[in-house]
């Protein structure tokens, strides 16, 4: 039962250093599914910086059954969840507690519960609370002794962070293990499991010379599958200490897979704890993306250990110091570990990508906010696409503006400073600027920190004009950043604009700018102001600029580029990012002026040839082409008009695609042919390149052929799909089918679950491509209320209640925005049905309607209702109330 919803809002500003300390803390666990005994011994001291008061600790659903101070009972009281001791002594104490919790009953995955029989544990952000009493707060930094108690024969395995001091029997069903972690961590990275599982173990050593024991545990099917983890993990190890000079500080280090799990993975001390949809891979049963996945996520966790661990977060407010920093850290390394130019450009406009759909809606919606928020209610409501992937970009700023090698020498003057310290954003800054002294970030530092204060993305504006006679190139630039709540007026940021002048026949120009001598190829320049202008002199001719080079900053670029200066950019950049730009430029302004005008989209030859001589390249690689030939996401689509009608945008990147397909029919079929792979498989971006162009070509093929009544390529697609040596060919195979609603796709459909039918994982993937089915006559929509009656779906599991539900209702807008609002129902009916048990998965379901506001009729209203509907529920949980109560502000 969940006691009232009063949702108190937690302020910034309001951070006050803790009353005291906790130094060590020794726990016991006697591990019961049902009711599982944990004693906690503690060393406690007062902060004197602090004014005296009594000790707060934590506390979440526990069962208090003892309390002594020094070995005395003391008196105490409960207050809400907390348990507050108000004599404790003015010099250092012993405190030991006794109390019980259930995990069993620990539907919500925070804190400590079972999976598939086994025990584990998620802290993070505020889990620990729901364990023990404590002062469950990152800048509390405790040193951790682990007993851990349990039935023998049902968890041969008993885990903690850091190092095993000793193990055994206690009798004749139970045995012990006591773990023993040396270094000072916040509550939130502590961690155990329990179960019967088994470990993939490697020993490395590093270039320093020290052994370690690596070890990948999971269920005993699954040994198999972790090969790509550990190689991911050995690869992770290895560039840490190479990039940043990080090396691993513990002599073991251990990474346990989990099914039920809320995130993707946690980064726990010595113990990292993964969603196993982000550990297990084998070609038979993960994607290409999954594969890619799994070495960034297994690459975030392990890189958390410095950046996270060693130097830890004050207050949450400051997560993207973690995290928007791994995030940078984890990209770095993806692209590294790509190697071609080419390949580092795929990344990067793949992580853009994600950015455009995910934080740039958010950036703008309800619940915008910076990338050190100011306030919230839920913490958990706040692990955002803002604070990782926007705080990463933040990081990348550091980087450009720096450079790479004045960026290294910051993160060491980082961790010089802090490590073994809970610290601030500010920490952060105030390091990559005092260790590059005169630089480009250390004029500006106050204002570019507004990138932590300032939500919203800037549109930047570009313009430029040249004079023949002077040869002279001005180009101006004017920011914007538009109100988001909470702030009306904003200062204009710095942004680094890194950007070459192409000629209009495609030439390299070189840049110079007046009154300087430097002459080169491409030149950062920092906007600062609202608006300035800069002049570049020795201009041959009238130049193509090539803006904003790499993505270099997070903000929506207008250039007012012509069609022939995109399709300069698209044949001749020498920046691939840019290349890649130019066409989902030419596409965007297509489609926009499609919706704009709610005229049927009619592609024009000029596109069509643009497209096809992409495809064509003799030069640019499988992996460029298939990303060249995607079109923009509704999402970030929607992002570009004021007035949002979902239908109408999706109806035109329908026919651009439809027309695509029938346009470049022969192409395709090229493309098809050529992009073949015999042999083995192998995740590595060249074969996983031709593999997604191979698909993408095979689904337009399939797409074609519905349209013109040809039987050849569905057949074709499902003979690929039965005999496909590898799940990225079988599932691009029926997807292609699926998506365009061919007859073959049932007959598929039911072949795939045959096969799978035991493999959790494949399972989520056939709901996620049926969840995700473009829509057409509202069978979509009516098959994935089918598919919740279906056995094998649950709303308990995470990934399940995902691979359906946010598949329709987050990634189908044509599908979930219906003009009958059946839709929204089935939105508020699910964010209701998930909040009873998972309130944590029901917050990231509830953000689906940030954006009701912004929608056109009949869609707003109809959302507005549902979301109304949600809100009159009196006992939601904070995480729902949150959301619900920020979109309705
Ligand atoms: N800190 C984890 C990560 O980014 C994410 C996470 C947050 C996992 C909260 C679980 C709970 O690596
Ligand atoms: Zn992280």
């Amino acid at each position: 039962m969940r006691e009232g919803s009063v949702t108190t809002l937690i302020r910034r500003e309001d951070y006050q250093a803790p009353a005291f300390w906790i130094r060590t803390v020794d726990l016991t666990f006697d591990l019961d599914p049902a009711k599982t005994l944990v004693t906690a011994k503690m060393q406690i001291a007062r902060n004197s910086a602090v004014a005296h008061g009594p000790l707060r600790l934590h506390g979440e659903e526990l069962n208090l059954l003892r309390c002594l101070i020094n070995g005395e009972s003391v008196s105490f009281r409960q207050e809400g969840a907390e348990l507050i001791i108000d004599n404790a002594p003015d010099a250092d104490f012993a405190l030991e507690l006794r109390n019980t919790c259930a995990p069993e009953k620990n539907t919500t995955l925070s804190g400590l519960y079972t999976s598939g029989g086994s025990f584990f544990t998620q802290c993070e952000a505020e889990g620990f609370r729901r364990i023990c009493y404590f002062l469950d707060r990152p800048d509390v930094m405790a040193v951790y002794t682990v007993t851990l108690r349990a039935d023998k024969a049902k968890y041969p395995v008993l885990l903690s962070n850091g190092n095993l001091l000793e193990s055994g029997d206690l009798d004749a069903t139970r045995h012990f293990a006591k773990w023993h972690d040396p270094f000072p961590k916040p509550s939130y990275l502590f961690a155990l499991v329990a179960g019967d599982l088994v470990a993939r173990e490697q020993r490395v050593r590093t270039r320093a010379g020290k052994d370690h024991l690596l070890q990948v545990y999971v269920r005993r099917g699954d040994l198999e599958k972790t090969e790509h983890a550990m190689n991911s993990l050995i690869a992770s190890m290895v560039w840490d200490e190479a990039r940043f000079k990080l090396p691993l500080d513990l002599e073991r280090f251990m990474v346990v897979g989990v099914s039920d799990f809320n995130m993707g993975a946690m980064e726990n001390k010595g113990l990292n704890i993964f969603n196993t949809s982000a550990l297990l891979a084998s070609p038979a049963t993960a994607t290409d993306t999954d594969f890619n996945r799994i070495e960034s996520i297994v690459a975030h966790e392990y890189f958390h250990n410095w950046t996270g661990n060693r130097v830890t977060c004050r207050d949450w407010f400051q997560l993207s110091l973690k995290e928007g920093l791994t995030v940078f850290r984890d990209q770095e390394f993806s692209m590294d570990m790509a190697g071609s130019p080419s390949a580092r450009a795929v990344c990067r406009i793949a992580d853009v990508r994600q950015l455009r759909a995910a934080q740039f809606p958010e950036d703008s919606g309800a619940m915008a906010h910076p990338v050190r928020p100011d306030s919230y209610s839920e913490i958990n409501n706040f692990y955002t696409a803002t604070v990782y992937d926007k705080g990463s970009e933040v990081v990348r700023m550091y980087q450009t503006l720096v450079g790479r090698a004045g960026f290294e020498k910051g993160m060491s003057l980082y961790f010089e400073r802090h490590d073994g310290q809970a610290v601030t954003c500010d920490d952060f800054a105030q390091a990559i600027a005092d260790a590059n002294p005169g630089s480009a970030l250390s004029l500006r530092l106050e204002a570019f920190k507004r990138w932590y204060s300032q939500a919203g993305t800037p549109r930047l504006q570009a313009r430029g004009v040249y004079d023949a006679a002077a040869q002279t190139y001005t180009l101006s630039l004017t920011q914007h950043n538009p109100a988001s709540p909470g702030q009306e007026h904003k200062l204009p940021q710095v942004i680094p604009v890194a950007l070459g002048l192409l000629s209009e026949q495609g030439q390299v120009l070189p840049l110079q700018l007046q009154g300087s001598t430097e002459v080169s190829n491409e030149q950062v320049l920092v906007l600062e102001e609202a608006q300035q202008s800069f002049v570049f002199v020795g201009v041959a001719s009238e130049p193509v600029p090539s803006l904003l080079r790499g993505f270099s900053a997070p903000v929506l670029l207008d250039d007012g580029l012509t069609d022939a200066q995109l399709l300069v950019l698209l044949q001749h950049d020498v920046d691939a990012f840019n290349r890649w730009e130019a066409g989902q430029r030419l596409a965007l302004n297509r489609i926009l002026a499609a919706v704009r005008s709610g005229t049927p989209l009619q592609l024009d030859g000029a596109f069509i040839q643009a497209m096809r001589a992409v495809l064509r390249h003799p030069e640019l690689d499988a992996a460029f082409k298939e990303i060249a030939l995607t079109l923009p996401g509704e999402a970030y689509i929607a992002e570009q008009l004021a007035v949002v009608d979902p239908q109408a945008i999706h109806a035109a990147v329908e026919a651009a695609q439809v027309q695509l397909a029938a346009a470049l029919r022969e192409d395709w079929i090229t493309a098809f042919e050529a992009n073949q792979i015999q042999g083995g498989y192998t995740p590595d971006p060249v074969s996983s390149g031709k593999r997604a162009l191979a698909n993408l070509a095979l689904s337009m093929l399939v797409l074609d052929a519905q349209k013109s009544g040809d039987t050849v390529w569905p057949g074709r697609a499902y003979q690929r799909f039965k005999d496909a040596g590898n799940m990225t060919e079988r599932l691009g195979a029926l997807a292609a089918l699926v998506n365009a609603h061919a007859e073959l796709a049932e007959a598929a459909l039911a072949r795939f679950h045959e096969l799978f039918k035991d493999d959790a994982l494949v399972i989520d993937k056939w709901f996620a491509l049926q969840g995700r089915t473009p829509e057409k006559d509202g069978r979509s929509f009516a098959r994935v209320r089918q598919l919740l009656q279906h056995p094998d779906f649950t709303l308990k599991n995470p990934n399940r209640a995902r691979s359906l539900i946010f598949s329709l209702c987050m990634f189908n807008p044509a599908a979930f925005h219906r003009a009958d609002a059946a839709g929204y129902v089935f939105w508020a009916e699910q964010v209701l049905a998930l909040d009873a048990i998972n309130p944590q998965v029901a917050g990231r379901l509830a953000r689906v309607m940030d954006r009701w506001n912004v929608l056109a009729e009949p869609y707003r209203s109809a959302a507005l209702l549902a979301v109304q509907r949600v809100a009159a529920k009196p006992d939601l949980s904070p995480d729902v109330r949150e959301i619900i109560t920020r979109a309705l502000a």
